[in-house]
């Protein structure tokens, strides 16, 4: 019970409803390292099924739990004027996922738009989606591509979605489409270097991904953003996506402006 009463408690936090854009000199930002942040923010969303079973819910809660987080954590990355956030969504192993499940999290992608595009715009934000759109439902892909238009003019954050899915599967298409190029004698072999590969990317246009956050406990990549994450530092966190915080976010931002970078050189400090 009283566990219960404590999960409310953290949730009511971490996906508060009324949560603004900090500024600049919110307490939420004290000690915060500006000249020592991440550029770019990648984060693995995990944890929402665990933590609604926990609260004796559907796992299916703990996905709608989890896109208030979501948007908390978006207007975090504004008020921290981060260059770009990118999430994982839906990956193209999540097919193998009970049907009612993949189709409650395409409904919710839907809904989450329908919902949330207005304010994003207002926000200035970039909205771009990454992985095989294809493959997802009509009507999603529709309200995708006019999302990606409606605010493709925007200045602020580059905001990627990354749905159905797959860091091997987005390097296979970048080098099916140089393939090609080569084939039509376009470009030579000699021509493929770091920058033409990261051209054919899903995040063409994005810098490369500073600090890789996963939620909920387990330590590992999940074939996501393999190239970008090159260099990434990885921070890790017990919290379930749920529970992840805004002070949560700022923590990994504290966390990261305090690792030492060497890109495999020396140390530079
Ligand atoms: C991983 O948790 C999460 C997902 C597969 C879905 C992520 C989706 C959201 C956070 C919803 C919001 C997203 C958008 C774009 C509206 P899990 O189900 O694998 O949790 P578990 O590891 O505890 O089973």
């Amino acid at each position: 019970m009283l566990k219960k009463i404590l999960g409310k408690a953290v949730t009511t936090l971490a996906g508060r409803d009324d949560f603004a854009i900090p500024e600049h000199d919110s307490p939420l930002f004290a000690d915060v390292d500006w000249d020592r942040l991440p550029r770019h923010v990648a984060v693995i969303m995990d944890g929402n099924g665990r933590w609604a079973k926990g609260q004796g819910m559907l796992r299916t809660a703990g996905h709608s739990a989890g896109v208030k987080t979501l948007k908390n954590i978006l207007k975090t990355a504004i008020g921290l004027q981060l260059d770009a956030l990118t999430v994982y969504a839906f990956s193209t192993e999540n097919w193998k996922r009970p049907e009612a499940e993949v189709n409650f999290l395409m409904n919710l992608f839907s809904e989450y738009l329908k919902k949330e595009l207005q304010e994003m715009h207002e926000d200035n934000v970039q909205i771009h989606f990454i992985g095989r759109l294809e493959g997802l439902p009509a009507a999603l892909q529709k309200q995708m591509r006019e999302a990606e238009e409606l605010m493709k003019d925007n200045t602020g954050v580059k905001f990627n979605i990354a749905a159905n899915y797959g860091g091997q599967d987005e390097l296979i298409r970048a080098m099916q489409n140089i393939a090609v190029e080569v084939q039509n004698g376009k470009l030579s072999p000699e021509d493929i270097d770091e920058a033409l590969l990261e051209d054919n990317l899903d995040t063409a246009g994005n810098l490369p991904v500073d600090l890789m956050i996963r939620t909920s406990g387990d330590m590992r990549l999940s074939n996501f953003l393999l190239w970008q994450a090159a260099y990434a530092e990885f921070y890790f966190t017990d919290v379930p996506w749920p529970e992840f915080s805004p002070e949560c976010f700022v923590d990994a931002m504290k966390a990261f402006s305090h690792r030492d970078r060497r890109f495999g050189g020396l140390d530079n400090k």
